[in-house]
């Protein structure tokens, strides 16, 4: 494939190719990197695309960097391209915390995660996609990646979204629960006085969605019953 990629890099692989991004592994001055591209969409306005594209690449570049100040392990960011949508930036291995289920160090991952959620939150940070595969894993250290959707934001709602779109990928393994206190429990250690109000915003969308739950399944058992005709 004959796709565009900053000067001076060439490509070893290609290590994901999304609806937004394509990421590629690459070598650039003698050293491994990563290229991620944000790729134009056809059906877009051309000018709305490119200052979207332009936006996003900076807005993921600076997040990544701000992060890092931090105390958050994530990619180093060496260049930034907004014209042509390139981030290159450290290469952080190929092990996604999805991969690390079922090893011996998952649980203190999930509270190592907590603990860096609770950094960025406090610099006022949010991710806005805490995935595992937004989270990747190395000789024991975390890094996490894709600040896309980020944002600078202290809103109480949105830090408490972060951890409730993580608790969502969490409830499908066996010990949720036990996964969810240790990231609290890591989050309180470095959120501080800020990680309560924080919680609780939490356990409200957590009601929220139950009872959005609990009205769609009440709505569909209608639903059948009305179906089920009476000869039946
Ligand atoms: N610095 C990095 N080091 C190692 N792998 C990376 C790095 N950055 C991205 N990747 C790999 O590329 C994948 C996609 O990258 P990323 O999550 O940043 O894009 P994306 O925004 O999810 O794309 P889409 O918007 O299409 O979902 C990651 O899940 C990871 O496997
Ligand atoms: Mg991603």
């Amino acid at each position: 494939m004959s796709r565009l990629l900053p000067q001076g890099c060439t490509r070893i692989k290609t290590l994901y190719q999304g609806a937004e991004a394509i990421v590629d592994l690459c070598e650039w001055l003698g050293r491994e990197v990563v290229v991620k591209t944000r790729v134009s969409k056809g059906y877009r306005v051309r000018e709305l695309d490119d200052l979207i594209r332009r936006s996003r690449t900076v807005r993921e570049a600076s997040l990544l960097s701000s992060a890092k100040k931090a105390g958050v392990n994530t990619p180093f960011v060496y260049h930034v391209n907004p014209v042509e949508g390139w981030i290159i930036m450290s290469y952080a291995g190929s092990r996604s915390l999805r991969s690390m289920q079922g090893s011996s160090i998952f649980a203190s991952l999930i509270r190592m995660l907590g603990d860096a959620v609770g950094r960025l939150h406090s610099a006022g940070i949010v991710h806005g996609d805490l995935t595992f595969s937004n989270v990747l894993v190395s000789e024991g250290r975390l890094t996490l990646i894709d600040f896309g959707l980020g944002e600078f934001s202290n809103e109480v709602e949105k830090k408490a979204e972060d951890i409730y779109t993580f608790f969502s990928s969490l409830t499908a393994l066996q010990d949720s629960e036990t996964m969810m206190r240790l990231f609290l429990e890591g989050y309180r250690a470095s959120a501080r006085e800020s990680a309560k109000r924080v919680e609780e915003r939490l356990r409200e969308i957590g009601s929220r969605g139950r009872y959005v739950e609990k009205e769609l399944r009440r709505r569909l058992e209608r639903k059948s019953r009305e179906n089920v005709s009476p000869e039946t």
